[in-house]
């Protein structure tokens, strides 16, 4: 809050009124699309982990909407103003304006005093005009300046945020650098929509010498989105390119994926994964992911993929 402050302030000093104006509908799109789209129809994360939440982002939707009318309104009245004052200058709407005087021919002037000694020409002050350039100029600032802003006012970039190994866990689906991973956005179709359908997936974990066999099933259509799901999983525990980092289980089986081997076979409704290592360490994570987190996404669905993962029992790093 206390930077999206800052940056208003600073954009109000610093910057001329287009540019607040400019600012605050940009911030002001950012703030509501975000938490409309991002966390309320994609639910990819949350401002808090906690149900305060559901009371924070509509209070956030309802500023974002502020701003951008509040922006566009005195954007807009600025801008009429001095089109206004020149309007008065010149004559009225419709009306027009008075014809300029006819200079008398040379030599047919009279000598008038007050024809003759006009003092020098004031400079009308005329409204600034924003070339195309320096718009251009002002929306990318703008885009550059307004991602960050909003990103730590509204908790989007909140790696490391405190809460994490309490069971607080503000967002569940961090890669890396979860605004950049365009993989993840693949991702998550899949992942969403069997959290929203875990209750028709049926799952069966058996330990084996180095970690799980387990076998994963549901209706025709589900079936398909498991085997898409756990292809694009392999995908990443192959390349190592990490996702739910903000669970320290996930965390863990990214840092060593080089030591995971997956074996994946299509069965009638889903999928059957063979998963080992021969590093005992590595073999208690993949048991803990395949039981705890897994077994019990399908077990409980988006509830338990708000929570994060412990590190099993016996694993030291
Ligand atoms: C109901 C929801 C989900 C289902 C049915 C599901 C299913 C599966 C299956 C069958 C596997 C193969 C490994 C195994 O069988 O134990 C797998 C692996 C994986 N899943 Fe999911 N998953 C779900 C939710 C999620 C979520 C929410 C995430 C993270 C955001 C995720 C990330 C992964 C990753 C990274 C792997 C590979 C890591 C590994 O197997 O060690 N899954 N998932």
């Amino acid at each position: 809050m206390a930077i999206l402050i800052g940056t208003l302030v600073l954009a109000r000093r610093f910057g001329s009124s287009s540019f607040f104006h400019g600012f605050l509908v940009a911030v002001g799109v950012f703030l509501s699309l975000d938490i409309v789209v991002v966390h309320w129809i994609f639910r990819l994360h949350r401002v808090t982990a906690g149900p305060e939440a559901n009371v924070i982002e509509p209070i956030l939707v309802a500023f974002g909407v502020g701003f951008v009318i509040y922006g566009l309104r005195r954007e807009r009245r600025s801008s009429v103003t001095p089109r206004r004052r020149e309007r008065g200058r010149t004559g009225c709407r419709g009306r027009p304006a008075p014809r300029p005087r006819r200079t008398p021919a040379a030599g047919t002037r009279r000598k008038d005093a007050t024809m003759t000694t006009n003092g020098p020409v004031q400079r009308l002050s005329t409204p600034r005009r924003i070339d195309r350039r320096a718009a251009l100029g002002r929306l990318l600032a703008l885009t550059l300046l307004v991602p960050p802003a909003v990103g730590v006012l509204t908790g989007c970039g909140h790696r490391d945020q405190p809460g994490m190994g309490d069971g607080g866990m503000p967002g569940w689906m961090m890669s890396g650098y979860q605004m950049m991973d365009a993989q993840m956005m693949a991702d998550m179709p899949a992942i969403h929509d069997l959290l929203v359908r875990h209750d028709t997936i049926r799952r069966q974990v058996d330990d084996i010498e180095g970690g799980i066999r387990a076998r994963t099933t549901s209706d025709p259509s589900i079936a398909q989105l498991i085997q898409t799901h756990v292809q694009q999983m392999k995908a990443r525990i192959e390349t190592g390119t990490p996702i739910r980092q903000m669970d320290p289980l996930f965390r863990e089986i990214f840092e060593h994926h080089g030591a995971i081997t997956m074996t994946v076979s299509q069965i009638p409704g889903g999928v059957e994964v063979t998963e080992t290592s021969s590093n005992p360490q590595v073999a208690l994570l993949i048991r803990q992911h395949a039981h705890h987190a897994v077994s019990e996404f399908v077990a409980r669905g988006t509830d338990r993929a708000m929570r994060p993962t412990p590190l099993p029992a016996g694993y030291r790093d």
